[in-house]
């Protein structure tokens, strides 16, 4: 028995796997919200540098969680980000941002704090299901939700992904980039393996409209067998 009040389901997945994006339209089709919560660290760290907080200096990292007023909206035709009521939505997304970023996530009072965050946001009341993505959801967040699916593709489909969102930007860049980001945020928490439990949703071979369709087939099949 699951303690959710509604489905939740949880998504993991490496850098440039389609994660948020697959997860996001998978949320619309199954008319449940979507919870983006790499963003609630992304605005950790965007406070920080407005703040010019030391990122090496974890607990100045962690008493940013204190002060943190940030509002990510579910609506998965309108996810906004806001910080004591600055609407954040693009900044979080800036590349000063992504550069720190990883420096938040590792500190465990954050990951602590956060996670408490998101399993209250998972059980609120609202529509009857909700897709969270993160990279520990399936495993630390909510290792009891109603479906689990680690989304993966090999790392050379995924360069391509991100390099396409990167206009301008080199393969050789963007696979440093990816390949950095996975090798600094599986210091952290293991998204690469699949849990016990946790469907692998490999988008190698599959476009996005048949990344998506799977997903909600996954749901639907669960849906149907619970
Ligand atoms: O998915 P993203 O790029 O927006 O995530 C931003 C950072 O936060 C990245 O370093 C991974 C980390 N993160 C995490 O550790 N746990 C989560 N549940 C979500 C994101």
């Amino acid at each position: 028995m699951t303690r959710w009040s509604r489905t939740v389901v949880a998504v993991d997945g490496p850098a440039g796997s389609g994660k948020s994006s697959v997860s996001r339209a998978a949320a619309r089709a199954l008319g449940f919200e979507f919870l983006d919560t790499g963003a609630a660290y992304r605005a950790i760290a965007w406070l920080g540098l407005e703040r010019g907080v030391d990122f090496d200096d974890s607990s100045a990292v962690a008493a940013l969680v204190d002060e943190l007023d940030e509002r990510v909206t579910t609506d998965p035709d309108d996810v906004r980000v806001t910080v004591g009521g600055v609407d954040v939505t693009d900044a979080i997304r800036e590349p000063r941002v992504t550069s720190v970023v990883s420096a938040v996530a590792r500190v465990p009072q954050v990951r602590e704090r956060l996670n408490e965050h998101f399993r209250e946001r998972l059980d609120a009341p609202g529509l009857p299901g909700i897709v969270a993505e993160g990279r520990d959801i399936t495993t630390v967040v909510a290792p009891d939700a109603s479906v689990r699916v680690l989304l993966t593709a090999d790392e050379s489909v995924r360069v391509q992904r991100r390099r396409a969102e990167l206009s301008g930007a080199s393969t050789a860049d963007v696979t440093r980039l990816v390949v950095e980001r996975d090798r600094k945020d599986a210091q952290v928490v293991d998204f690469m393996t699949a849990a016990e439990g946790v469907t692998t949703l490999d988008s190698t071979s599959l476009s996005f409209e048949e990344t998506v369709d799977a997903m909600v087939a996954l749901v639907r099949e669960a849906a149907a067998g619970a």
